[in-house]
């Protein structure tokens, strides 16, 4: 059973946070790993698969044939299953669908972005207590791994501990804060006082969140810690952008560490859109150089891998995997 206790967590991250990423972070020290958030759904129209050349359980959009959410043992005890909903019904469904294969399920209440706010998703539940504490109190009841959720602060302090306090008394483990408004963008301050307040006041466990912008070390994560006063923390830009920034001996140079996401998203066939996406987020202004040009231009993982002397490596094995009948989805990004 997971502990929210002096944790250093992934935070999920739509497109980044898939199984190379999070297996990634685990290498580099994070404890816990969110997966991106997935809607519930997609996940109610796909199928579990064991894949026995991968060694991963797959779920399979029925529709299309690609892969929605695949996992391997190797993160079972530290995967959290981030959902997308609002309906307590569908999560149900869905959590009991998938509790076996993953350690918490996670809810997002603070996502703004358009698409959720206007399903009544995300940063939605905000505004509706009694909604949010309908869908988290019967995940509680429906399954035995821990339930949590994930939001962002509202306007004043009060508001913030009134909503936590409600979705608290839903039996939920633990409760991911990020110090922002749904309002507000990653450029406004993140508040930490208010995280730390929050913290104060709930007797379950807090996971700070919101602070990459001043967090471009390992000490700095212990800074961030002691300012919202919570032992758990949680990185998503930090960790996007250098996911060696979980080690406590330093982050690594990025071509190691992009480097070795290139061999899981080989080992794990990861698609190449989602690679060449994730590896783009880490080159960001590298993208200007001749490299980050030629890699711009790559559509194949062997194009991508070639740019990082692993051309070879990537031809071995997906010859075996091919071999071995493996034939999940197009080779080349879309
Ligand atoms: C996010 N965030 C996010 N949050 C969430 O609950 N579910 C999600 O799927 C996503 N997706 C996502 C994608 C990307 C590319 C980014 C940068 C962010 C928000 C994220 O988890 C976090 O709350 C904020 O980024 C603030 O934390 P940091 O970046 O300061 O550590």
């Amino acid at each position: 059973m997971l502990i929210y206790e002096g944790k250093n967590v992934l935070a999920p991250m739509v497109r980044i946070g898939t199984l190379p990423m999070r297996l990634l972070a685990l290498d580099y020290g994070a404890d816990i790993v969110y997966c991106e958030e997935l809607i519930d759904w997609k996940l109610l129209r796909s199928v579990r698969k064991e894949n026995v050349v991968l060694g991963t359980i797959d779920y399979i959009d029925k529709t299309d044939g690609t892969v929605v959410f695949r996992t391997t043992s190797r993160e079972k005890d530290k995967v959290v299953f981030q959902l997308g909903t609002c309906s307590a019904e569908r999560a149900v469904k869905v959590a009991q669908m998938l509790e076996k294969d993953v350690a918490a399920i996670d809810v997002n209440m603070g996502c703004p972005k358009k698409f959720s706010v206007d399903g009544g998703m995300g940063a939605a539940l905000l505004s509706k207590p009694e909604k949010a504490f309908e869908i988290l109190s019967s995940l509680v009841k429906a399954v035995n791994v821990p339930v949590t959720c994930k939001i962002r602060v509202l306007p004043s302090l009060d508001e913030t501990v009134e909503l936590c306090k409600i979705l608290e008394s839903s039996g939920i483990m633990a409760i991911a804060v990020h110090g922002r408004t749904k309002e507000e963008r990653q450029q406004h301050a993140n508040r930490n006082d208010v995280i730390q307040a929050v913290a104060k006041n709930l007797k379950i466990p807090v996971i700070a969140n919101g602070g990459s912008k001043e967090i471009e070390s390992y000490e700095d994560i212990a800074k961030f810690r002691e300012n919202t006063g919570c032992s758990c923390i949680m990185l998503a830009r930090a960790a996007e952008w250098n996911c060696s920034i979980f080690r406590a001996e330093g982050k690594l140079p990025l071509d190691e560490v992009i480097k070795s996401y290139l061999k899981y998203a080989v080992d794990f066939d990861n698609a190449p859109a989602n690679t060449k996406y994730c590896i783009q987020n880490m080159l960001r202004e590298l993208q200007e150089t001749p490299r980050g040009k030629k890699f711009l231009e790559a559509q194949t993982l062997e194009q991508m891998c070639s740019l990082w002397d692993m051309g070879e490596y990537c031809r071995q094995k997906q010859q075996e995997y091919r071999k071995l009948g493996l034939l999940t989805r197009r080779d080349v990004v879309p």
